[in-house]
């Protein structure tokens, strides 16, 4: 490609929050699209397929032992790839916008002058607990749920917390398992030891873990079933209320099927 054709192009995109079926169109569209991709730990890899052989392909994530990109330097690869090749693709889990910083990356291209655009994607917060048959909302149980993350910028425990604990609305938290005691904690000291808690870790894939107890009980289940990151806890009347669904082992087998690399492919 001579210099002088390439268009420098950003679009941020939503990779869903695991299960390679819960993408948009749009976002598929997208990464067809891409000269670059730079893509993170919670992407499902086989999304990757979409793209074309001549595409770019660039981890930014964290792994455990390997090195990570800090974000002042995947802004700068960002611009730098944009201006070099053009459509840079940023592949992000869930939704770019929830806890995802898809927001600072595409104010910063756009300093540059940078073409910018957002893909939304369907974020662990809805879709994780949606596979377990738990409803953030419902009539009679939940009339409204918070979003909260676990762990803020300066790794404590986000203040929300204390204010959700108040309410009667369902409480999902991100990136909260190292915050588990403290968050049991907050719930028992408005007296809601008895309140229902689900944790879901690598929901929608075939790793999905989940355990289920009560304020007073979940520290003890997560030691049991071995419970760790990433995961999804959901606080709530909402947990008792889970539909029965068939479908997510039969949807998850049938994913390995579709796409054997699955088997042996990690989240
Ligand atoms: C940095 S936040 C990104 C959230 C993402 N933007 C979204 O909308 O899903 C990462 C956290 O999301 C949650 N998470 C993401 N994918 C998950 C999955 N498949 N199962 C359980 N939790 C998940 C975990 O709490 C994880 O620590």
């Amino acid at each position: 490609m001579q210099n002088n054709t390439i268009i420098p192009k950003l679009t941020v995109v939503g990779a869903g929050p695991g299960d390679p079926e819960l993408i948009t169109l749009k976002a598929i569209n997208a990464i067809k699209d891409a000269n670059v991709i730079l893509y993170d730990a919670l992407i499902n890899e086989v999304l990757l397929d979409y793209a074309s052989p001549k595409t770019e392909r660039i981890f930014v994530g964290k792994r455990k032992g390997c090195y990570a990109y800090q974000q002042d330097q995947i802004n700068d690869l960002i611009v730098a790839r944009a201006k070099s090749h053009g459509h840079v693709v940023r592949l992000k889990g869930g939704d770019p916008f929830i806890f995802g910083r898809g927001a600072e990356e595409l104010d910063y291209a756009k300093q540059f002058g940078i073409e910018t655009y957002m893909v939304p994607g369907v974020s662990s917060a809805l879709a994780v607990p949606a596979y377990q048959g738990i409803p953030l909302t419902k009539r009679g149980s939940s009339e409204s749920f918070w979003v909260i993350t676990g762990t803020t910028k300066s790794h404590q425990l986000s203040n929300d917390v204390k204010l959700a604990a108040k309410s009667t609305a369902t409480v999902v938290i991100l990136m909260g398992m190292g915050k588990l005691q403290e968050i049991v904690k907050v719930f028992s000291d408005e007296g809601k030891q008895n309140l229902p808690v689900a944790i879901i870790q690598n929901g929608t894939t075939k790793d999905e873990k989940f355990g289920v107890g009560t304020i007073e009980t979940i520290c003890d289940v997560v030691k049991e079933r071995q419970l760790s990151s990433p995961a999804i806890i959901v606080i709530g009347e909402v947990v008792n209320q889970r539909s029965k669904l068939d479908s997510i082992t039969t949807e998850l087998q049938s994913q390995t099927l579709c796409h054997p690399e699955l088997v042996s492919g990690s989240l």
